[in-house]
């Protein structure tokens, strides 16, 4: 079974991803931190984010990926093999990643590697294009919402428990701009998949938004 999760920045896509995998005994796989890694690879190797030969040509020399984190740890992204799980969360990266994932043949490398992952398991997969372009026969597809005033206070909530604190308007500002980006660019841009089950969860928990993804699985199995 395929369980594709889509939707805008911070609306609790991989919290809730990983929390459905670990119910189900599925694997879980983070399509963001891939793009997210791409990006570091172009910083590191000083290359413009829309550099896209440059950036690809890098990319077959540094591949992306995962370990698998102990349980209640995140996942670990490697570039090559560099470590490279909280250079990925930089506000530096963060706000430069929607460039770089606009790139259509960074797309077409990484959507590549995201069906390799998933073949041959049963996956939760969580990103922006997931449900439309990734996996489009997954059994399961959930398009996650929230208000742009409530996930800007996650993303403040989670920062201060990194100790960064970044003013809240600054976080709105930069969350709408990055939807408005990766809503807008030519190639699979984050959409709603037409068969997906939108849920709303501005004034949802963690557990509640897991059981209603966990009983859509369950009655599909
Ligand atoms: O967790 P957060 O909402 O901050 O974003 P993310 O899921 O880590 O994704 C980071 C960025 O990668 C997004 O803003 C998109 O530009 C890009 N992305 C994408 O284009 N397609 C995906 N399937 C996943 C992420
Ligand atoms: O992956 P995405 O960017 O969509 O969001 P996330 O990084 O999984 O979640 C952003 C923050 O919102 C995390 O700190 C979650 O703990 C929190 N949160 C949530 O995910 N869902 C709720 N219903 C409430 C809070």
């Amino acid at each position: 079974m395929q369980i594709a999760i889509d939707g805008p920045a911070s609306a609790g896509k991989s919290t809730v991803a990983k929390r459905v995998a670990q119910e189900l005994g599925f694997i879980y796989c983070d399509t963001g931190a891939m793009y997210r890694a791409a990006t570091v690879l172009a910083a590191e190797n000083q290359l413009d984010y829309g550099d896209e030969a440059g950036i690809l040509a890098k990319l077959t020399q540094q591949e992306i990926s995962f370990k698998p984190g102990a349980p209640g740890h995140e996942q670990q992204v490697f570039l090559g093999q560099e470590d490279v799980t909280f250079a990925i969360r930089t506000p530096e990266i963060t706000n430069n990643v929607s460039q770089v994932s606009a790139l259509a043949q960074i797309r077409q490398a990484l959507v590549a590697q995201q069906r390799q992952i998933a073949s041959g398991h049963s996956i939760v997969m969580d990103g922006r294009d997931i449900g439309t372009t990734v996996l489009p026969q997954a059994q399961v597809k959930v398009f996650l919402v929230a208000s742009a005033a409530e996930r800007a206070r996650r993303r403040y909530a989670e920062n201060l428990t990194k100790g960064i604190e970044t003013p809240l308007a600054q976080l709105e500002d930069e969350i709408v701009a990055r939807d408005y980006k990766d809503s807008h660019r030519k190639v699979s841009p984050l959409t709603k998949a037409a068969d997906a089950i939108e849920i709303d969860t501005t004034a949802l928990t963690i557990d509640e938004v897991v059981a209603k993804i966990v009983d859509l699985a369950q009655k599909k199995q």
